[in-house]
């Protein structure tokens, strides 16, 4: 198959193209290197997947350039059968400062993919969406029926964005699927996001913060079960047209998150706390019944043996990782 992944250099979209390529697939990443977190993690990224391609049977070209040109875009949505759209402006809190410039990318951006792809003979195109879509929960866990009220620019620009990605399956019949996806981790996480820091302070003998009293709870979903859902969707056309949530059904507070880390990395330390992101949700929790019945969606790991896992990655990788983790 041919397939783009937009956003293809960054955490999630960067290990879609990894599977993709190892399972022999052609490639195409379409990415701006946005400075949003150190480049070089995305430099790390585009390698494995080019060692891959010099290795196996799946090819893997990288274009440097930006979703916003929508000329860009339609030229490359052409030449593929699928597009995994996960180029994105990520970040609740920054989307706060800067709320224009997500829905440049976000929305602006999502609709260069769309009108590309209607004007193209494709199979199918997934949207990378987000559990901010939810906002303040009227009852947990979600599903996807669960109203959609956003309290940050970021969950208000993927709302928009996943329903034009709605609204084209609608009225062009364009086969498409959009992802809530709830706080994934794993090998080459963005650096600034809650288990890479505890991680590394814990590492470095350093108690990790926690913002608020730790209350907050959150779905943390190992990348690896994002990929299979992802890469379900190349021949599976059950979820045509649906938005689905994509999570764990492990949920876990950060108090507690952050204990298990320290517990697992440094028992001696205590837990320091500091004042919480007002933008910040307060709860997520997913409700993946629909995933799961539309595309047999199983979260392989607990939140335990992901992080585990990602502790493992994180000292064999600690030699390049860990001083982008220490200076976002
Ligand atoms: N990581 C999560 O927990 C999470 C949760 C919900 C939704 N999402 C969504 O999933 C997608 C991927 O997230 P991620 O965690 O991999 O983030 P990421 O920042 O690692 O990846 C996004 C990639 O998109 C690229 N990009 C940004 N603006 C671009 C532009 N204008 N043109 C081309 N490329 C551009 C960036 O350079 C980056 O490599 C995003 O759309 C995000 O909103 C992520």
């Amino acid at each position: 198959m041919r397939i783009l992944v937009t956003g293809g250099a960054g955490f999630i979209g960067g290990h879609l193209a990894e599977r993709f390529v190892s399972r022999g697939h052609d490639v195409v990443v379409l990415d701006n290197f946005d400075p949003f977190y150190d480049t070089r993690i995305k430099d790390h990224t585009v390698e494995v997947c080019q060692n891959l391609a010099d290795d196996g049977d799946g090819s893997y070209r990288l274009v440097e350039g930006d979703v916003r040109d929508a000329e860009l875009v339609e030229e490359l949505v052409a030449d593929v059968d699928y597009v995994y759209h996960q180029a994105g402006q990520a970040g609740v809190r920054p989307s706060v400062e800067d709320p224009r410039k997500y829905n440049e990318v976000n929305v602006d951006g999502t609709l260069n993919v769309l009108d590309a792809a209607r004007k193209t003979e494709i199979e199918r195109v997934v949207f990378a969406s987000s559990s901010s879509v939810y906002g303040k929960p009227e009852y947990l866990p979600y599903d996807e029926v669960h109203p959609t009220t956003p309290v940050s620019p970021y969950g208000a620009s993927k709302l928009a964005a996943e329903r034009y990605v709605c609204a084209y399956s609608e009225v062009y019949d364009l086969p498409t699927v959009a992802l809530r996806y709830f706080t994934v981790y794993g090998p080459r996480m963005r650096p600034n996001m809650a288990i890479s820091n505890f991680v590394s302070r814990c590492l470095n003998g350093e108690p990790p913060v926690v913002y608020g009293d730790g209350t907050q709870t959150r779905d943390f979903t190992y990348i690896e079960d994002v990929v299979d859902a992802n890469e379900a969707l190349l021949t599976d056309d059950a979820a045509d047209g649906e938005v689905l949530n994509i999570g764990s059904t492990d949920n876990i507070d950060i108090l507690t998150l952050a204990e298990e880390i320290r517990d697992q990395v440094a028992p001696e330390l205590d837990i320091e706390f500091a004042e919480r992101f007002e933008a910040d949700a307060e709860h997520t929790h997913a409700d993946i019944s629909k995933a799961n019945e539309l595309l047999g969606y199983e979260p392989s790991r607990t939140i335990r043996e992901g992080v585990q896992e990602f502790v493992e990655w994180y000292r064999a990788n600690r030699d390049w990782y860990e001083p982008l983790v220490l200076e976002s």
